[in-house]
């Protein structure tokens, strides 16, 4: 890990890299949010238009993930050399959160109870919020 002095500004990669996983994790984390607020509205207007915002979102969300992953494990091979064990183990945890967060968003789509979609959306967006914290963390 390179130390950047201070006032400096991050390299033009790492730049890019973590720009990419935090916009992704704007769109994941921020996305089932917003989406949260805009459900209650939708059904009230009926005619299947919650399930039509909740498939438009899967368009973008899923994209969204895939790109967390992969800048998330650029992030990995970039900083890792030389971290602590506290380092490590929030990682290592967070890997596990993350892997929560898409299962959570896959079986929320499955669905058709309303109380597993309430149940799968609740452990979705709590473990989204929660590896974003981390994220922060690791970042120091
Ligand atoms: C739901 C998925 C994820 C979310 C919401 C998320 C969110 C974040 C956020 C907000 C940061 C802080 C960026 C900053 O402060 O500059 C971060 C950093 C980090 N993330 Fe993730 N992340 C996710 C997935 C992953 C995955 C899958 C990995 C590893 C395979 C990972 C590894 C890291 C690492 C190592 C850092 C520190 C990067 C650095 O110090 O340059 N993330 N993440």
């Amino acid at each position: 890990m390179t130390v950047p002095l201070p006032g400096a500004l991050s390299p033009t990669l790492a730049g890019i890299r973590l720009s990419i996983h935090v916009l992704a994790a704007a769109v994941w984390v921020g996305g089932q949010i917003t989406l949260a607020g805009l459900v209650p509205t939708a059904r009230g207007l009926g005619g299947g238009a919650s399930r039509a915002l909740a498939q438009a979102f899967a368009r973008v969300q899923w994209p969204a993930y895939a790109a967390l992953v992969a800048t998330g494990i650029w992030n990995v091979s970039a900083t890792h050399a030389g971290q602590g064990t506290a380092w490590q183990v929030v990682l290592g945890v967070k890997i596990a959160v993350v892997a929560l967060t898409g299962l959570a968003a896959l079986l929320h789509s499955h669905s058709s109870s309303r109380a597993g979609l309430a149940a799968w959306r609740a452990v979705s967006s709590l473990s989204s919020v929660t590896a974003l914290v981390m994220g922060v963390f690791l970042a120091g």
